[in-house]
């Protein structure tokens, strides 16, 4: 079995995706690695504090541990990334490079980064957006996910290095707190909706982005990560869709579990970030290449979240 490191696993997506890992890799596998420290529920993991800004220590925990893959999940995202650009660029740019650097001079089998659709941009083709299109994003989050994908791609180019990406949507998750990103509110209006409260959300009601329950991204990661080398066709990163949702169409689906629930709107600047992003994208390649399939559709979802809220 592979020895698997994952930084920044503390967060929204690591801290799940770490146990799925464990679940199908064996937990004696798993190295969960953050600058923070692991909550209650990841005290199974063997941990190691890791500041992937700090390139000698990425480079040593991967050669002394002998680790083989890497899910580098380390960032900052788009709401917090705008009120501190400099220091997500740091943070993106450096810790994407370390990571890379080192699993290249380690001979690292093969990376795992994410990008997202804040890459694309206003003047990309917002409905069915192509897998190549214009990309030309506006939050210096999506700047960095747009240069990571394309150091990605020098990597393999150049060195050879296995590294391979997704587009992520918005993750919607029950078991961890999103990070400060502009799709977040699909995961606090669930809060909002089993503690019976009115639901203030910062985006307009009509502003629609392609959403993901968090099960799939896993399994999508997963499911990449473990295709044939010969099937990946896409060295920058896949477009990944499930479905797209407003926020008046989701506080609707959530009405029908709790009538009296409602929403009120005061978009404020993450709703400018948001109407830079494409509405749903077309991720035929995905779907080819390693043949990728959502599970989740909106109904779903609300009722795995309500469900797992109410507990
Ligand atoms: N959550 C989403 O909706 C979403 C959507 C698209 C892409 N993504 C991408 O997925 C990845 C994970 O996102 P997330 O939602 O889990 O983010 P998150 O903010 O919940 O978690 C990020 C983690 O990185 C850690 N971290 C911060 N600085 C660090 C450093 N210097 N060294 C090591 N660790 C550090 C934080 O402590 C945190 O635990 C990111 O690359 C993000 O851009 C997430």
């Amino acid at each position: 079995m592979k020895k698997i490191l994952v930084t920044g696993a503390c967060g929204q997506l690591g801290s799940e995706l770490s146990s799925a890992l464990a679940e199908q890799y064996g937990l004696e596998n798993i190295l969960i690695s953050d600058i923070s420290q692991p909550e209650r529920h990841l005290s199974k993991f063997n941990f190691s504090r890791l500041d992937v800004l700090n390139h000698q220590a990425v480079d040593q925990l991967i050669r002394e541990q002998k680790i083989e893959v890497v899910y580098h999940l380390a960032a900052m995202l788009s709401a917090s990334g705008e009120s501190r650009p400099r220091n997500a660029w740091t943070l993106n740019m450096d810790g994407l490079i370390n990571v890379l650097e080192a699993s290249r001079d380690n001979q690292v089998d093969r990376v795992f980064w994410p990008s997202s659709i804040a890459a694309f941009g206003s003047h990309t083709q917002s409905t069915d957006t192509p897998q190549y299109t214009i990309m030309d994003p506006e939050t210096v989050y999506g700047i960095s996910k747009l240069s990571g994908e394309l150091w990605c791609q020098y990597f393999y180019d150049r060195f050879k290095l296995d590294v391979r990406s997704l587009r992520y949507p918005g993750l919607i998750s029950y078991k961890s707190p999103p990070g400060g990103g502009t799709t977040d509110y699909a995961v606090s209006i669930f809060h909002s909706a089993v503690k019976k409260e009115v639901f203030e959300c910062f985006l307009h009601q009509d502003t629609k982005l392609p959403m993901m329950y968090i099960s799939d991204a896993i399994r999508a990661t997963i499911e990449l990560m473990a295709a044939p080398r010969e099937n990946i066709t896409v060295h920058t990163s896949y477009n990944l869709s499930a479905f797209s949702i407003t926020p008046r169409e989701l506080t609707e689906a959530i009405q029908l579990h709790y009538p009296s629930f409602s929403s009120i709107y005061k978009p404020d600047f993450r709703d400018l970030i948001a109407k830079t992003w494409p509405h749903n994208l077309d991720d035929s390649s995905a779907r080819k290449d390693w043949n990728w399939r959502h599970q989740f559709e909106l109904p779903q979802v609300v009722e795995v979240m309500i469900r797992n809220l109410n507990v």
